[in-house]
């Protein structure tokens, strides 16, 4: 008999300044899609397991931690090259992944910062596997600066949130992949849309090859 090929899963990435409400999103989201037996696995960026998440989490949480900014740009990127090779496991399994920031926050981020280019921040990226889908989640900036929490670790400023997401605007215009989720609702009514999309995308997807970025 002849066997049937495995349909793959889909890669889908949640975008957003700090504190959107992406990993509240993304955990409910694997849960949901359990519920209804679609095999999803959880990851975020940062990963701050690794050896490079190490030095990546001191960089984030000790604000008086000086590292030239080109260098900890490709830390940021070396840590998604770290973890390729199970992404593209888990996908080729048949496993969708629902990711916490991916190669747009890596951009976003250091572009943002002055002296950097944001032509030369997304050059380490290309070839990384490409998502299949790329939710933003859209929410009010003074919102976000009442959150709990807000101000804890590095970027979480007015500021440098502001740069950020004139960085993912323009994102947003360059890649057909992406797509906006008002996020300034209920967790609920977010999920619904987010799960949506998300079916949707490992449809339209499951019989093709995965492709990988170029900027
Ligand atoms: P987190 O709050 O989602 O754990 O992310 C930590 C911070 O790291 C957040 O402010 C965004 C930033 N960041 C980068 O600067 N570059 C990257 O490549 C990624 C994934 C995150
Ligand atoms: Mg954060």
């Amino acid at each position: 008999a002849i066997m049937g090929r495995i349909k793959r899963g889909a890669l889908i990435v949640f975008e957003g300044v700090d504190r959107s409400g992406k990993s509240t999103q993304c955990k409910k989201l694997v849960e949901s899609l359990k519920k209804q037996n679609v095999k999803a696995h959880f990851m975020a960026f940062p990963d701050r397991t690794t050896s490079t998440g190490k030095l990546i989490d001191e960089y984030l949480r000790n604000k008086d931690c000086k590292v030239n900014d080109h260098a900890m740009h490709l830390l940021f990127s070396a840590n998604r090259w770290e973890n390729v090779d199970k992404m593209k496991a888990f996908l080729n399994d048949g496993i969708t992944l629902i990711v916490d920031r991916y190669s747009y926050s890596g951009i976003a981020y250091s572009a943002a910062k002055k002296n950097m280019e944001i032509d030369w921040c997304k050059q380490p990226e290309n070839g990384l596997p490409k998502p299949d889908k790329v939710l933003f989640l859209m929410v009010n900036q003074e919102e976000i600066m009442l959150r709990p929490d807000f101000g804890n670790e590095r970027y979480e400023n007015r500021e440098i949130q502001k740069k950020v997401f004139e960085v993912y605007q323009q994102l947003f215009k360059e890649n057909d992949n992406f797509e906006s989720i008002d996020s300034a609702r209920s967790i609920e009514d977010v999920q619904v849309e987010v799960l949506k999309k998300t079916l949707e995308t490992i449809k339209s997807v499951e019989n093709l090859p995965l492709s990988t970025l170029d900027f």
